[in-house]
This record gives structure tokens, C-alpha cells and sequence, in this order.
């Protein structure tokens, strides 16, 4: 999906000119995120059907949700309702609740990483991460001291990469900026569409590896779109597997969080046993599309 740059972001949304005002404590609410029999068309295409899932809000810890399924089932369509954006949101039918209330628009809780690297050509790694402390009206010379403390956080050298711009990055190396960009805005809520599908598995591997270490500490949930099943187990809390189009959830596993790096879960017998168990449910669907059930 070619997504055009930070316009697309919720979180970039709505610059502020000044410096925003404390916020009054988050009011408490059940549910971060809610989908209440929901359905989306496009004409005569339904796109999903009848999804219904919660996820909890867990005390000073997010969940990691991972979705898998086949391509074209509105996964992507699932992660833009949550983000409030245009036209997969609104929704057709049903409701979708954001800690407790209808989405209306996007929003700054909420921010989303597309697999496309997405930040700005023409600024640097440091102004690229600073956007949306530059949006929100933070001083010059704080967002640049944060920026350079997110770039370092996301395993970038900042005197080296600091100055560079997004052409003279590798593709692990820009995806780390837009993780860097999201992340130094504390949303509560993180949406990833296959942020690491084009990267080597080496890249990819270690990434995961930096994801989890930074979302223990963000403690925002994660909802996280991936078509590899071994990154979905490695990654996820839990697991909602889409049936092919109009996608609606099949299976839900709950999975222990992971224990060692990702290229040592994969040796592990527990991990094997969970991948395969969601390999026959994929494989199952694939065929019966192939049957045309
Ligand atoms: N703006 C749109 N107008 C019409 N149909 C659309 C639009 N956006 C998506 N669709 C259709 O909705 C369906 C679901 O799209 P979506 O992008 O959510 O799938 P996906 O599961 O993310 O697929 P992939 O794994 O290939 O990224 C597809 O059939 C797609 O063609
Ligand atoms: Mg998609």
C-alpha cells in the first residue's frame, strides 16, 4: 500500500502552534480498543464482516496484538479504523470504540508505521524524528535533544546518522527512524502494517528484537499486521488469525511473552508447536479458497 508521508500519520495530525497544556490525568476506561460487529463495504465489496474483538486496558502495560492473514482479507483496513482514516474509516456498520469512545478522526493517542518508508526526503534523521514535536510546538531546542535521544534508542548512531538524510539510509536503518518518529510521541495506541516485510531476515530479526525491548518500555498497545507466522508468535501477546476476504476473525491464541531473542525462539519446541498450530489453520483456509468454498 503506497501511503503518502506524515499527512497520513493521525499522530502529525492537527499541528499545534503553541505548547500544549497539561493534560488533566487519562480518565479510566475498560477497553483500549473495541470492534462491535463491525463491517466495512466498499460499494458492493464487503471488505470485513461482523468483527468483534476487545482488548482490555492492562495497568501500566500494553498488549502486543499481531494479525495474520491472507492478503486482501482488510487488515489494513482493520488498523485504519482504529487510526480514524479516510476511506476505510468509518465503518459500514457495527462500532469501533478507542478507550471506550466512538473513533471520530485521527488522533494523537493513536499513530500508525506503514511497511513504506514514510518519512520526509528532503530533512534530515534528526528533523525527520523531531516532525511531530515540531507539529505539537516544542522549542527547538528540546525536540532536538529528544530527537537525538530517540535516534540513539533505536540503535542509530547519532553523530553518524544524525545530519543524514532518508536516501543515504538502508531500509533497516529508515524503518528505525519511523519507530524513532512514532514512538517519541508516547501514543497509546501504536498501529504497524507489515513495518518489516521489506526488510532481510537478519534485519528483520533484529528489529523485532528492538520492538519489544521499546514497546516494554512505551507500554502502549500494539496492534501489529504481518503476513510471517514465526513474527506473529515472537512478537504478539495474542494472535487474531483473518479468514479470507471479507475477513473476520477465525482464531485467537494467547501467546506467553518471549523469553530469549527471536533467532533462539525459533529453535524452542513450545514456539515450533504454536507456528504450526496457525500454519494448519492458513493452510486450511488456503485450500478451501483454492476448493472455492
Ligand atoms: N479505497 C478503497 N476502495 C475500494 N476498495 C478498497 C480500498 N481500499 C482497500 N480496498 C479493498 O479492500 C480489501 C481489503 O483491503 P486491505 O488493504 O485491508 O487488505 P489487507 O488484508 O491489508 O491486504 P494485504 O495483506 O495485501 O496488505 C481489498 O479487496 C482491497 O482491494
Ligand atoms: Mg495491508
Amino acid at each position: 500500500m503506497a501511503e503518502p508521508p506524515a499527512p497520513e500519520s493521525p499522530a502529525l495530525e492537527s499541528p499545534a502552534p503553541e505548547a500544549p497544556a497539561p493534560q488533566p490525568p487519562a480518565p479510566a476506561y475498560a477497553n483500549v480498543v473495541d470492534f462491535r460487529k463491525v463491517t466495512k463495504r466498499f460499494g458492493n465489496l464487503t471488505v470485513i464482516r461482523d468483527v468483534t474483538f476487545s482488548v482490555p486496558d492492562l495497568p501500566d502495560k500494553g498488549e502486543f496484538i499481531a494479525i495474520l492473514g491472507p492478503s486482501g482479507c482488510g487488515k489494513s483496513t482493520v488498523l485504519r479504523l482504529i487510526a480514524g482514516l479516510r476511506p476505510h474509516f468509518p465503518a459500514s456498520e457495527g462500532t469501533v470504540l478507542v478507550a471506550d469512545r466512538p473513533v471520530v478522526r485521527p488522533g494523537s493517542d493513536r499513530s500508525m508505521v506503514f511497511q513504506d518508508y514514510t518519512s520526509f526526503d528532503n530533512r534530515t534523521v534528526e528533523d525527520n524524528v523531531a516532525f511531530g514535536l515540531e507539529c505539537r510546538g516544542v522549542p527547538a531546542a528540546e525536540r532536538r535533544a529528544r530527537a537525538r535521544e530517540w535516534i540513539a534508542k533505536v540503535g542509530l548512531d547519532v553523530k553518524r546518522d544524525a545530519t543524514k538524510y532518508p536516501s543515504e539510509l538502508s531500509g533497516g536503518m529508515r524503518q528505525r527512524v519511523a519507530i524513532a518518529r512514532t514512538l517519541i510521541l508516547s501514543p497509546r495506541i501504536i498501529l504497524m502494517d507489515e513495518p518489516f516485510g521489506a526488510l532481510d531476515p537478519t534485519t528483520r530479526l533484529h528489529m523485532q528484537e528492538l520492538l519489544v525491548e521499546l514497546w516494554k518500555e512505551a507500554q502502549a498497545t500494539v496492534f501489529f499486521v504481518t503476513h510471517s507466522i514465526e513474527e506473529a508468535v515472537y512478537l504478539g501477546d495474542r494472535v487474531y488469525v483473518f479468514s479470507t476476504a471479507p475477513g473476520t476473525i477465525i482464531r485467537e491464541m494467547t501467546i506467553p511473552p518471549p523469553t530469549l531473542p527471536p533467532k533462539d525462539m525459533l529453535r524452542e519446541r513450545a514456539f515450533i508447536e504454536r507456528v504450526s498450530e496457525i500454519r494448519d489453520v492458513m493452510d486450511a483456509l488456503a485450500s478451501s479458497t483454492r476448493a472455492g468454498d
